[in-house]
Order: structure tokens, then sequence, then C-alpha cells
């Protein structure tokens, strides 16, 4: 598969316009590493001794956005702290401790770990062959939860590791990092990681180059999101494998209207239209419900309740559905979950959690 970074035995280039502060100013982002090298630097050095990122959790697809939009969360997430460590073999990465339920299931092995796969293509990108890296990841997120665990891990890492180096890379370039641990673990899909670097609502407008747009949601308006998560297993892979390779004209053209309803709505601040777009999909999610116990009910049950719209989240089995109220999205996780309960007989856990604006960063 074709990506676009830059091989790490050549020397490295710097896009000026490709910083990541700069970036959150422009609405769209493209990664043009094909361009013609002009300025070579060499090897960057460490500016930091050790830092600690956080990464959001994500909801991804949105109902008809398959693979190609999500949004960030407020409030959960993934945290990697990254030190360096004359102990580490120069140009690698050691995995020192992972914190958290789902640390029994992850690897230690860097090459076999979210963050580690991340953190290695971050030090490829950056040209790193003399210093070693030691990483501890903390999982504030389950795994296979539908809300883009193995983003959060990859996103936090790709940061805290960009940044021990000056913050050299752009968002896309971090993505782009992010994306080789999904394509690894979950699938090749940007829609969780590309939100849980760049904050807020993001299109993956291409691949192949890697063309990334933000949707500003209006700053004034509040946007709730009700995350039911049943005590399920719906792993990414095993939920990819049930979609149709082909669909016919009519879906298309339906689906294609819903996500373009779904990117005005959010670039309007239309809740309604939002959520009315979100629960729409006619492809994806009538495939992957009948696999998650209850969800056609859940789904009916948070309308029912007053949600704008409700669909799964990524790849499920955790439930989202919109509100512009808090105390309303409580009431609306009740019957989310009593539905679960009623018809999948599955416990499930609740939030009520706000758009997360600002992506990954460092804190401390
Ligand atoms: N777009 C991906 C999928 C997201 O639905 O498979 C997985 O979290």
């Amino acid at each position: 598969m074709a990506i676009c970074y830059q091989p790490p035995v050549k020397p490295i280039c710097v896009r000026p316009s490709t910083t990541f502060s700069s970036a959150s100013k422009s609405p769209s982002l493209r990664c043009n590493f094909s361009l013609p090298f002009t300025t070579q630097i060499r090897e960057p050095e460490p500016i930091l001794v050790s830092v600690k990122a956080f990464a959001p959790a994500t909801v991804a697809n949105l109902g008809p956005g398959f693979d190609f939009l999500g949004c960030a969360v407020d409030g959960l997430g993934d945290f990697v702290s990254i030190s360096v460590d004359p102990n580490v073999h120069p140009g690698q990465i050691s995995i020192s401790h992972v914190f958290g339920d789902a640390s029994s299931k992850l690897s230690k092995n860097p090459n076999w770990n979210c963050a580690g796969i991340a953190a290695i293509e971050v030090m490829k990108m950056l040209g790193i062959r003399s210093v070693g890296l030691s990483l501890s990841l903390e999982k504030g997120l389950p795994l296979g939860s539908g809300l883009g665990s193995s983003a959060a891990s990859a996103a936090a890492s790709a940061v805290a590791v960009n940044e021990i180096f000056g913050g050299r890379l752009g968002p896309e370039e971090l993505v782009l990092a992010g994306l080789k641990s999904e394509e690894k673990v979950s699938g090749y899909h940007a829609d969780n990681v590309a939100p849980a670097i760049m904050g807020g609502f993001v299109l993956v407008r291409n691949y192949e180059p890697l063309e990334l747009m933000r949707l500003n949601f209006p700053a004034e308006k509040d946007l709730f999101f009700v995350l039911v998560s049943p005590d399920f297993e719906a792993p990414t892979k095993k939920m990819r494998a049930a979609l149709p390779g082909e669909i016919g004209m009519a879906h298309h053209v339906w689906n294609c209207s819903q996500a373009g309803a779904l990117v005005a709505s959010v670039l309007q601040g239309d809740l309604v239209g939002l959520g009315k777009a979100l629960s729409a999909d006619k492809i994806v999610e009538p495939r992957r419900a009948p696999l998650i116990p209850g969800m056609e009910a859940v789904k009916k049950a948070a309308i029912e309740a007053g949600a704008f719209g409700c669909t799964i989240s990524g790849a499920g089995p955790t439930a989202v559905a919109v509100i512009d109220s808090e105390e309303m999205g409580k009431r609306i996780a009740e019957s989310m979950v009593e539905a679960f309960w009623r018809v999948g007989n599955l416990k499930a856990v609740k939030a009520v959690k706000k758009l997360d604006r600002v992506g990954a960063r460092l804190v401390s």
C-alpha cells in the first residue's frame, strides 16, 4: 500500500506550512510529501526529556460517513508518557508499562501495540537514529468498544514522540503515523485517528494522498453525545468483515445525500439535522446492528426518549445518540441502558459527553 511519508534513510524535510499549531487554522490539510525536498536538516535532538500526552475517544462513521467522518469526544481517552531513555537502543522504542483494565490484553512488543507502532512511525518520519525512547501507556478506554481505543493510544503516542523532538510534524503526518497502527490492528481507516489527533469533526476526503478537512461546529452551540457501551465484544476486524463488498446505486445515492446533510448540519450547528442524518445510514448499520444484541431496540429507545438521532459508534458495540442538553442526555442514556438489558440481555455503561474540540495534546 502506498504511503506518503519520507523513508527514514533520507534526510528529513520540513514543510514550513504544516506545524501542529498553524494547521489548526486551516480547514483542509493535505499530505504532500511528494513535493520536492528543498530544506534538508539534521536528525532532530530531543528538546524535552519526558512528556505525557492525552488523546480523546472518538465516534467514527457518524452514521452515513463510513470510514470518512468522525469526531472527538471530551473527557474519555488514553494517556501516553514518553521519556528519553539511554537504556533503550538508539532509534528504538521500549514499552515499559501498560496500565488500565485492558492492560493484560495488550502486547508490550512495540511492533504489536498501537502506541508502539505509532511511536515507531513518528521516529521514522523524523529520522531518529541516535535516541532511544521508553513508553508508558495508560488505557482509559476499553478495547473493541467502538470509541476509538486503538486510535487514542496511537494518537497520544504520535503527539508525545513528536513533541519530545520539538513538534516538527504537522497533524496530517501524525495521522499517517496513527493510520499505520490502525491498519495493523483494526483496518485501514482514519476516521478515528484523525479526530483523535485534530479534535472536533473531521472529514477524510482522500486516503492517498491523505487529505483531511476540519468541519468546524459552531463554538456557541452545545452538543452532547450519549454513549452507551454494552458488555459485548465487537472486534473491528470482524465488524468490517460483515460489510457488503458492493452496494446498489439507490443506497449509494441515499447515503451520499445523508452524509452531505450531516456535513452541512455540523457546519451550521443544526443538531436536529445532524441527528437525522446520523440515524439514516442504509449501508453499514443494517449489517452490523443485528450482530449487536439489542442494538435496534436501543436506537428506537433513544429516539423515543427524545434523541435527535442514534447509530452505532464506529464498529460498535457502543451506541451513540446526540442531543443538546446534558439533562436530556442522562434520561436518554437510561432508556438506552434499559433497552440493552431488556432486549439484548446485556449490561451496559453510559456516559454523556461533549464534543472535544482540541484533540491530542500534551498534559505534562
Ligand atoms: N470506520 C471504521 C469502521 C471505524 O466502522 O469499521 C472503526 O472504529
